[in-house]
């Protein structure tokens, strides 16, 4: 008898946000299904889930990822931050606190991925310039156009943190 080529399984283990998870099931799931379904962290929004407006960017080892196009076979062992694990206890990270000082929201569902991406693009120190921080977080799509505030954010935020 033929195997079913939709029946593959995975078993995973990986750090969210410091805590120990795991994983066994569809190999076909990705880092933002598990994250959302299985895990319940809704905080990391689907938007397009083919990697064109960046609502699921998240860290993985420190980097930024578009959650919809990673396997979650592809975490395993690995670090994911999310956005509900940037906060310090009831400390807001520099990064959240400045896109509320800044307006830098409207409908608030790129948020989670604007805030998580600007997060990356500050360590990869793509925030010299206002063009710059725009070039480096384009792959963040906000349907409100709230970009002007969203770069005047990351800028403030590059600041605080450097
Ligand atoms: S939901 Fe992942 S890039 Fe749009
Ligand atoms: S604030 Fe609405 S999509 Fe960005």
């Amino acid at each position: 008898m033929e195997s079913d080529p939709f029946s593959a399984q995975v078993t995973i283990s990986l750090s969210v946000n410091g805590n120990e998870e795991h994983f066994h099931g569809d190999a076909r799931t990705t880092v933002l299904d598990l994250l959302r379904e299985v895990f319940g962290l809704t905080g990391t929004k689907k938007g397009c889930n083919r990697g064109e407006c960046g609502a699921c960017t998240l860290l993985v080892d420190g980097a930024r990822v578009n959650a919809c196009m990673m396997l979650a076979a592809s975490a395993d062992g690995r670090v994911v931050t999310t956005i509900e694990g940037l906060a310090t206890g009831d400390e807001l990270h520099p990064v959240q606190r400045a896109f509320i000082d800044h307006d830098a929201f409207q409908c608030g569902f790129c948020t989670a991925g604007q805030i998580m991406s600007a997060v990356g693009c500050i360590r990869e120190g793509r925030t010299t310039s206002d063009e710059e921080i725009r070039e480096w977080m384009s792959g963040n799509i906000c349907r409100c156009s709230a970009y002007p505030q969203i770069a005047a954010a990351v800028a403030a935020a590059a600041k605080e943190t450097v």
